[in-house]
């Protein structure tokens, strides 16, 4: 179910780099091609539809700058990354006149390459038609659809939402509380072209059980006692847009069948009427219920089921994707400093570090609600850790009690936060967001393996990630297994 992969091809002669690079790639998402030279690189252009190469400059038989050359000549919008070592500015300002997009240094950092490779691709989506574009593919850094987020389950959202907002397509929408199922709804419906059309909420969960039917179908005069008129059931207001039916788990199993059939055939009577109407309506429903539990209860339909779970999204938890944290607590900063006036700037290290070690069991609108009264006690112009509610204040980092977070951030405050509301953040402070998360994310992998004497595995265990996941990260950051710090 998931949509085409943009494809990348990445050209370096050196193999340690091609595995590093592309492992990061595929991780995000993206499907990878590696050539070891120009010549190769361009077979491979010529056989593939490529959407973005990354390439090394220095390179045996064809080297980078001729490989920009005739790759523009095969395809003129393709983006060409250039690879440099630390300290040859001059060859990427070569590159960059020669027509490169950008270029990345060697060592790599990870956000920075995900940023180049995001913005690459959205440059030549937008160079690929004219058509003014809707909302959600105007880019601003961090966010689409106005969801905001940077972590590898949040890039692949927005590649889910690409292939489904602008078709017909029932989506079933599961998640935790407060992981943003309603902004996910509704942004799919703004980014259709029923945007113009109505956008229709039910919470299932709200409506007594009797009134369900005539809500979502209406009813004809004198149907029961009270009908005095007839109404048009919520279906009906739909009509052209997009109904979204959300706690979809607390529908009665009578009303199931109802609804099945409304969304097999298109039609339904309203309540005590006998007239046949047809309508055109996009669903989506929403739960933070498992409906698979529910089924083998007896409580929710597995036809149903398979019938709404034609594109199934689950929203990660705000734990799941902690790396986000940062972006969204500038992002509510900015919000809640233009609503209650406040010039806040930034985080004192210690608060951000308990913010991202906070478990969130309310998720992002726990954060927002937790920001939002932390904005407001804030007497300076830093939240800090005294602004923040008593369970968040009490987060435990994660390996050690001794306050390492802190120290891991302390040379990085947080710049201003972007006035408006709307606006993602700048890359100025996505550079220091960037910078303090590789720092807090280095030490807590350093002291994690101290703790466990240089044991991967455990301390793998301990952070709560995958070996292979340690692994990776330990490559990225340029730390040695065995537990000693160093450049790979
Ligand atoms: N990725 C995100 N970026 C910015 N804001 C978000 C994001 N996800 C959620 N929010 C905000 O968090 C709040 C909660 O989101 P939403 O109401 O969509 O969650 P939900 O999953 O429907 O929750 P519930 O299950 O409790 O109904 C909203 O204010 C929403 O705008
Ligand atoms: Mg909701």
């Amino acid at each position: 179910m998931l949509p085409e992969h943009k494809q990348i091809l990445v050209v370096d002669d050196e193999p340690n780099l091609r595995r590093v690079l592309s492992a990061q790639l595929e991780r995000d998402g993206y499907e990878v091609h590696t050539a070891e030279d120009g010549e190769q690189a361009l077979g491979i252009l010529k056989e593939h539809h490529i959407d973005l190469v990354i390439t090394d400059l220095r390179m045996p038989r064809l080297d980078g700058m001729e490989l920009l050359r005739r790759a523009q000549k095969i395809d003129a919008e393709l983006p060409v990354v250039m690879i440099t070592a630390h300290g040859t500015v001059d060859n990427a300002v070569e590159a960059l006149k020669t027509g490169a997009f950008d270029y990345l240094t060697k060592p790599f950092d990870q956000v920075e390459v995900r940023t180049i490779v995001a913005k690459a691709l959205r440059t030549r989506d937008l160079s690929a038609t004219e058509a003014s574009r809707p909302f959600h593919e105007i880019p601003t850094e961090g966010a689409r659809y106005g969801i905001i987020g940077q972590s590898p389950s949040i890039l692949e959202l927005y590649a889910v939402l690409d292939r489904v907002a602008d078709t017909p397509t029932t989506v079933l929408i599961t998640g935790e509380s407060g992981t943003g199922k309603e902004l996910v709804a509704r942004a799919l419906h703004e980014s259709s072209s029923r945007h113009d059309k109505s956008f229709i909420k039910v919470n299932c969960a709200a409506i007594p059980k009797d009134l369900m039917e005539s809500e979502l179908f209406g009813y004809e005069r004198g149907a029961f006692t009270g009908a005095v008129g007839s109404k048009p059931g919520r279906f009906e207001l739909a009509s052209g847009g997009t109904l979204f039916l959300d706690e979809i788990g607390s529908i009665p199993v009578e009303m199931q069948v109802k609804l099945l059939r409304a969304l097999q055939e298109s039609e339904f009577e309203r309540v005590g009427g006998v007239r046949t109407i047809r309508v055109d309506v996009r669903l989506i429903a929403a739960t933070n219920s498992d409906l698979k539990k529910e089924i083998a209860q007896g409580g929710f339909r597995e036809d149903l089921y398979y019938r709404l779970n034609v594109v199934p999204i689950r929203l990660p938890s705000l734990r799941e994707r902690a790396s986000d944290i940062p972006l969204l607590v500038m992002h509510f900063i900015g919000k809640f400093n233009t609503r209650l006036k406040k010039d806040i700037d930034g985080v004192e290290p210690a608060a951000l570090a308990r913010l991202m070690t906070y478990p969130w069991p309310g998720n992002i609108r726990e954060l927002e609600n937790v920001v939002e009264r932390a904005v407001l006690f804030c007497d300076g112009d830093e939240l800090h850790l005294s602004d923040l509610p008593a369970e968040v204040r009490g987060a435990a980092p994660i390996v050690t009690p001794i306050g390492f977070a802190e120290s891991a951030l302390s040379s990085t405050p947080l710049p201003p936060p972007s006035a408006e509301t709307n606006s993602a953040p700048s890359d100025g402070l996505k550079e220091q967001v960037k910078a303090a998360m590789s720092r807090l994310e280095r030490e807590l992998i350093v002291r994690a393996l101290e703790q466990t004497n240089g044991n991967v595995t455990h301390a793998a265990r301990l952070l709560k990630i995958s070996r292979k996941g340690l692994q990776l990260k330990m490559k990225e950051l340029g730390l040695r297994e065995q537990g000693d710090r160093g450049e790979v």
